[in-house]
């Protein structure tokens, strides 16, 4: 016969071990979400580009800061705003220091070929 008290210790121990193992379950779900994070980033950028898809022109083709203009300058306003922006080559470049100073995050690196990018695709006088 095991006594009472026992039982208790038993009971409580193994209370113990059942929250460490839910405590290392929660651990590996946050994981395994963090892991996700580029999945669900990609996921995302591809869901503001899926209004355009089936478009005859796409706004935003291909280009070697497509999806980092895409990414970046989306966070504020919807990518409308470039799209119906009325701007000229020279409107865009200050546009896009205006954007920067507003807090865009655009990599020094990728200045240039943003600039380029936008003037190529979306000026109203070089189009
Ligand atoms: C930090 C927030 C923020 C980000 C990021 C941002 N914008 Fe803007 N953008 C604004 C705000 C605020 C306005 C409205 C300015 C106004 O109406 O005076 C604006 C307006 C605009 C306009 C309209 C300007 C005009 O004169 O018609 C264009 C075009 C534009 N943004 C393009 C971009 C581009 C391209 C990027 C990416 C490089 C970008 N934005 C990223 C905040 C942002």
């Amino acid at each position: 016969m095991i006594p009472a008290e026992n039982n208790r210790l038993v009971a409580s121990r193994d209370l113990a071990r059942g929250c460490a193992i839910r405590m290392r379950h929660r651990e590996s779900t946050l994981k395994t979400v963090d892991t996700r994070k580029p999945l669900l980033t990609a996921i995302v950028a591809a869901a503001f580009l899926m209004p355009f898809v089936g478009r005859s022109q796409n706004p935003f083709p291909e280009g070697q800061v497509r999806d980092t203009v895409v990414l970046v300058c989306s966070q504020c306003h919807p990518l409308t705003r470039i799209i119906e922006g009325d701007l000229t080559a020279a409107e865009w470049e200050f546009t896009l220091y205006d954007m920067i100073a507003r807090g865009a995050a655009v990599h020094a690196e990728d200045l240039d070929l943003v600039r380029q990018y936008l003037i190529d695709n979306f000026a109203i006088d070089t189009r």
